[in-house]
């Protein structure tokens, strides 16, 4: 059955596997599926200590009693996870797998100097965060600038990401800005 497909389909047995093998991969791509899908995996694990962090620091806030900032880093939380998954759902397409060893998620992370960090006031968390999206705004940015127009797709989404980072970076810096100034 598989055979008559391909022959009114007038494509040998050969381009038939190639498409089945590539999925949307044609060769118009002009980038290295692999080489862009690790890249993927290293933002993605920044992307699940982003989460991690978060997360930490909306359970540590309700004792400090800023329900604001609780909500806020946990709203957060859920973007970081959307992210993650963003990335990972094109990393398969990209016929990668999505890492999901945790010293492995741990170490790439730390490679862009991302690391989860807890601090003892509010201040120092907000401030933790704000560090965090910037050095995800650089990691991002110079990857699209690689990307180019060599995977359309990737870029968009990484644009995409880009753009929630940025104003996550913004919100955390105004914060920042508005305490400083009512102390
Ligand atoms: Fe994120
Ligand atoms: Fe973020």
């Amino acid at each position: 059955m598989q055979r008559s497909l391909m022959s009114q389909a007038g494509l040998t047995d050969e381009e038939v596997r190639g498409a089945i093998e590539q999925g949307p991969i044609t060769k118009e791509y002009l980038s290295d599926p692999n080489k862009v899908a690790s890249s993927l995996n290293r933002l993605r694990s920044t992307e699940i200590t982003s989460y991690l962090q978060y997360k930490q620091h909306g359970y540590m806030a309700v004792s400090l009693l800023s329900p604001g900032l609780k909500s806020e880093f946990e709203s957060h939380a859920k973007q970081e996870l959307e992210h993650a998954d963003r990335l990972a759902t094109r990393i398969q397409q990209l016929g990668g797998v999505p890492i999901f060893d945790l010293q492995e998620i741990a170490g790439k992370a730390s490679a862009i100097g991302i690391h989860a960090e807890q601090g003892t006031t509010l201040t120092e968390m907000v401030i933790e965060n704000l560090l965090l999206e910037r050095r995800q705004v650089e990691a991002y940015t110079a990857l699209i600038r690689e990307i180019g127009e060599k995977d359309l797709i990737t870029r968009e989404i990484l644009l995409d990401i880009l753009g929630q980072t940025e104003t996550h970076a913004s919100e955390l810096a105004d914060f920042l800005k508005r305490s400083s100034e009512t102390r």
